[in-house]
């Protein structure tokens, strides 16, 4: 399939699973919560992705040969500090420890999934284009949502705005090097690694937050 071609139907697969998750919206979207305290254990849970994401794109730096990709990764990683940075400070001002949480399995296996890709396009679609996208489709909806209290929107519209300004980086790199038959199928493969893991740590979040159950 011609490249182009191909990263469209992956945004697809990412755009429908994120069209599915509209019915019953997680834990994660902080929409469904009523409470401080749980929106505390939704951004405590954020903010340890915030962490392992920034571990992520940096331990794959030198992985990496495609230089485009190297820097764009060694800014990714910057950034996802500067969010955990937002986040620590909201979770302070309502009195919370940051990094009082211990991570839930699924999230744990997600973060450790993708750690494990080695391939350039892989990773790509996995964790910039799957895992982000769901993320910042969730963050998009929950900034226009009256359930969601300002203190929870205002670092949230920081890095949605972050989001937004690296435009579709993972398109674009997948555009470019995602040209095989062999690389198609592993991108592929991991998007829907991804995903899979994905709804699992909804799952797991929801479990927590709505039942107090860790596992
Ligand atoms: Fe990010
Ligand atoms: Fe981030």
């Amino acid at each position: 399939m011609e490249s182009r071609e191909f990263a469209k139907s992956l945004e697809k697969q990412v755009a429908d699973f994120c069209k599915n998750l509209d019915a019953k919206l997680p834990a994660y979207s902080f929409i469904p919560l009523s409470t401080d305290e749980m929106r505390v254990k939704v951004m405590q849970s954020r903010l340890f992705n915030e962490i392992r994401a920034g571990e992520i794109f940096g331990g794959w730096l030198k992985s990496t040969p495609e230089l485009d990709v190297k820097k764009t990764l060694a800014n990714a990683t910057h950034e996802e500090y500067q969010h955990a940075v937002f986040l620590e400070e909201a979770l302070r001002g309502k009195g919370a420890t940051p990094y009082q949480y211990q991570a839930l399995p699924a999230q744990m296996a997600m973060f450790n999934a993708f750690e494990g890709l080695t391939e350039t396009v892989e990773r790509i679609a996995a964790f910039p284009m799957a895992g982000e996208g769901v993320a910042d489709y969730l963050i998009a909806k929950s900034l226009n949502a009256d359930t969601v209290p300002s203190w929870v929107t205002a670092p949230y519209q920081k890095i949605h705005e972050d989001e937004e300004e690296h435009g579709n980086y993972p398109f674009e790199i997948l555009v470019k090097y995602a040209t095989t038959v062999e690389k198609q199928e592993k991108a592929a493969r991991a998007v829907a690694m991804s995903l899979v893991l994905r709804r699992a740590y909804f799952e797991n979040l929801d479990r927590w937050v709505f039942e107090d159950k860790s596992y």
